[in-house]
């Protein structure tokens, strides 16, 4: 069986790639305290003992309010950890998935979808030491596979607890009849983690560089779900357009799947995910 490496297995991604690939792969999912990807020398000597054949990298600081005031602490984190990962995999020969974000392309002026040979300038911390770290970890090894993720979900494990995602705040609003309020002025990718999950193993066989990864989306996230109310017959009245958020700096980071798709790897679209999932969840739940 090949050995699989995931970092960050604690967190929303990272625990469920390793209920995911267990089984198929023989995986070693430290925690933060067993590798601190911060320390090289203890990165170094997990490769040694376990020698993977794969890296899934997805620790990191993601919260990207905590990157505004905490820079210095989460640049350690996501620039430098992610570079020692992919240092570490290039030393030992392993093939190394990184997790970047949609956010590299918050501040572009590029109207329509993204493609990962844009020039891009971040307009926030944790971008930037996306960008950064996407930059390090190639040029420590240019085989790895750097996957910019757009805002991911889940509906099958609703009831655990966990930082809140896109469906799960959905949901829990609905249930307590709170108003659904949603920018007008955000348009991007939101994704089913599901798919990334099952997706990843096939990025294994790309060759080294940036891709995009995740659902494409041309709508604002306000006309997403009302589509997706439409299409579920779910009651609408409640949605109301949030014309404030992102109203002084509009934010389109959504992203091309075209480099993805030439390489036979495919996301349903946002709208098309959304309702086939939420035509799963029980209506009880709303
Ligand atoms: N979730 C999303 O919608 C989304 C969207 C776009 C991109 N991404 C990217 O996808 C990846 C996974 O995101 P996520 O939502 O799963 O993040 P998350 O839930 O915040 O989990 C982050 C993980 O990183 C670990 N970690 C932090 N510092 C560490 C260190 N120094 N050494 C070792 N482990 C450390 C944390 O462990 P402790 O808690 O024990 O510190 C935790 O397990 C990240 O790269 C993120 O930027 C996520």
């Amino acid at each position: 069986m090949k050995r699989l490496l995931v970092t960050g297995a604690s967190g929303f991604l990272g625990s469920r790639i390793v209920k995911f690939y267990s089984g198929k792969y023989d995986v070693l999912a430290p925690g933060h305290s067993e590798m601190d990807i911060t320390d090289e020398e203890n990165v170094y000597k997990v490769f040694k003992n376990f020698k993977p054949h794969f890296v899934i990298h997805s620790a990191a600081v993601s919260d990207v309010g905590m990157c505004d005031r905490e820079p210095e602490r989460s640049w350690k984190i996501n620039v430098d950890g992610s570079r020692n990962i992919a240092a570490a995999s290039a030393e030992f020969h392993a093939k190394c998935l990184l997790c970047s974000s949609d956010q590299v392309y918050f501040g572009s002026n590029v109207k329509g979808l993204h493609r990962e040979d844009e020039i891009v300038s971040p307009a926030n911390t944790y971008g930037r030491e996306k960008k950064k770290a996407e930059e390090e970890c190639l040029d420590k090894n240019p085989e790895c596979v750097l996957l910019r993720l757009s805002w991911m979900y889940d509906t099958r494990t609703m009831s655990e607890w966990e930082h809140s995602d896109f469906f799960r705040t959905l949901l829990s609003r609905l249930q307590a009849q709170e108003d659904l309020c949603y920018p007008v002025y955000d348009v991007r990718g939101i994704t089913d983690v599901n798919e990334v999950l099952f997706n990843f193993e096939k990025t294994l066989e790309l060759k080294g560089g940036v891709y995009n990864f995740g659902s494409p989306n041309d709508k604002n996230t306000y006309e997403t779900v009302r589509a997706m109310f439409m299409g579920l017959k779910w009651d609408a009245a409640r949605l109301k357009r949030n014309e404030e958020a992102f109203a002084s700096n509009p934010r389109n980071i959504s992203m091309s799947p075209a480099k993805l798709n030439q390489c036979g790897i495919t996301f349903l679209p946002t709208l098309e995910a959304l309702i086939r999932n939420g035509s799963r969840i029980d209506t009880d739940m709303k």
